[in-house]
């Protein structure tokens, strides 16, 4: 555990992080392993920690010699730790989408990725192809007795999850239309309303937009049925990669952005490439009712947003007539251009992430903002126990100097009372990927548990699995992982008592 003292120096790459290192994280993954022990470690293995952390993120980032144009291109693989015992066992499989099998068989890419790989022979070769490779790879949650593999332009996978095998798209019987989108963000209601509900979304844009908001079953025979389905219609393009929820809203972020596909269709750019910032103009946040809440069936609330890009919120909750929504905000929309390397990204000329908060009052349809943190972070959470709630205390991924933007390098705790913050830091030659926040089942106490994160460790170019104490900070145990990883995207704990509760 370390105070808020960490290097406050200017950003200068060399203080605190060499880019070799950072950058020696993006390799394929080469090997499956299924169950294997993890027996280099050291530290302690909580006995009460018992369950499994599963996570998904790019495994495959070149094909015949070429490289994607951004790891977010790179297909999806999930990781599954499962603990029992004070053991750790670790599995992971790449996600047999029908793109992997052909690229796989084909040793080159043969589609385009949305973030700007392009398939070799310039833009004559890649115009007019617009198929979208569904790669599976930002996040992996449970539902019912399945893991389902998500990324946001299409239908999810389905994986078993103690074997990992693919079974293949899913409709969420019969829910989806074929290649409906899906969002990778869905958020766990733990019983506002009674029973826990997963509560998600897709959204179909264009010159206008409509945003499905679903409810699904978690637990019980009937985890994974549909209770709740309505569709909204909004003006403009929207991107919506995140949202939050209260016991009575679900709440969303209309960047400001446009998109011209027109370099897309031409073959020039990737479909992400073609979005930017609208000059002078303000997002927009949708504040829908939920069916179960006490404002069902009445019209969408439309606010102002502040300035500045939003990819993912902390979380949000009600207070009388108030709702308060924390979100990490960029000044622009980050993008890497067709002619940059993303090995060799100046991140002192990217935008950092800075915690905000908003207050949206209900009757005065006034909001106020404020800066909750103006350091470097991403992937926030809550306790899931407490989440749509007033939450006391939140971990999130942060740089270690304290201003500006730099690699993610330690996990910070923030009191959200009195501001209060304390930091573990992997730095100089570690970076840290999504902390996941595992609740002790035992306790009652919100920041009771353990932060779970992978890190990239520089010095023996592997990942290790570092468990922290989430009330402290203190270093429980760290494992190395007997494959690397590269820096990863989402995942989520799935604890035994939840897994015994959903097979009941
Ligand atoms: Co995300």
């Amino acid at each position: 555990m370390k105070d808020s003292t960490i290097n406050q120096k200017k950003n200068k790459s060399s203080d605190h992080f060499s880019r070799e290192d950072w950058a020696s994280a993006y390799i394929n993954v080469e090997k499956e392993l299924t169950n294997v022990e993890l027996t280099n470690f050291k530290g302690t293995i909580p006995k009460g920690l018992t369950g499994t952390l599963y996570r998904n993120g790019p495994g495959r980032l070149e094909r015949g010699g070429q490289w994607v144009h951004h790891p977010f291109d790179g297909d999806g693989m999930v990781m599954a730790m499962s603990f029992k015992n004070g053991k750790v066992y670790f599995s992971n499989k790449f996600i047999r989408t029908e793109e992997w099998k052909a690229e796989e068989k084909a040793g080159r890419f043969l589609y385009r990725g949305v973030f700007g790989t392009q398939k070799k022979g310039g833009a004559l070769n890649n115009a007019f192809d617009l198929r979208l490779k569904n790669i599976a790879n930002t996040n992996v949650i449970k539902l019912g007795n399945k893991l389902l593999a998500l990324w946001e332009a299409a239908s999810p996978y389905a994986i078993d999850p103690e074997s990992l095998q693919t079974y293949g798209i899913s409709n969420l019987n019969g829910v989806l239309k074929e290649k409906e989108s899906f969002s990778a963000h869905p958020r766990f209601d733990p019983g506002h309303h009674g029973d826990t509900r997963m509560v998600t979304f897709g959204v179909k844009t264009g010159p206008n937009s409509t945003v499905r908001l679903m409810e699904f079953q978690t637990q019980g025979p009937q985890a994974g049925k549909l209770i709740s389905d309505n569709k909204y219609n909004f003006k403009g393009f929207a991107f919506l990669h995140d949202f939050a929820i209260t016991p009575n809203w679900a709440i969303f972020l209309q960047n400001s952005i446009n998109f011209n596909p027109l370099p897309f269709i031409f073959g020039q750019k990737g479909a992400a490439q073609c979005l930017t910032s609208k000059q002078n103009s303000k997002g927009k946040f949708w504040l829908i009712p939920r069916d179960c809440g006490r404002f069902a069936n009445k019209q969408p609330l439309i606010f102002d947003a502040p300035e500045g890009f939003v990819f993912h919120h902390l979380n949000a909750y009600e207070e009388k007539n108030y709702i308060i929504l924390d979100s990490i905000y960029y000044s622009d929309f980050p993008t890497i251009k067709p002619n940059e390397n993303f090995k060799e990204i100046n991140f002192d000329l990217i935008p950092e992430g800075k915690l905000k908060r908003c207050i949206f009052n209900l009757e005065g349809e006034q909001i106020s903002e404020e800066t909750l943190s103006e350091q470097c972070c991403e992937f926030a959470m809550v306790n899931p126990l407490f989440l749509g709630k007033n939450a006391s205390f939140s971990w999130m991924a942060c740089a270690e100097i304290k201003e500006g933007n730099s690699p993610l390098q330690a996990i910070k705790k923030l009191n959200h009372a009195n501001g209060h913050e304390i930091f573990w830091s992997a730095a100089p030659r570690g970076f840290v990927s999504e902390p996941i926040m595992a609740p002790n089942q035992y306790s009652l106490k919100e920041d009771d548990g353990w932060i779970l994160v992978l890190i990239w460790n520089g010095k023996r170019k592997g990942t290790d699995l570092v468990i922290l104490n989430s009330s402290n900070l203190n270093e429980e145990a760290i494992l190395e992982l007997p494959i690397g990883i590269p820096h990863g995207l989402h995942g989520s704990w799935v604890s035994e008592s939840t897994n015994s509760s959903q097979k009941t």
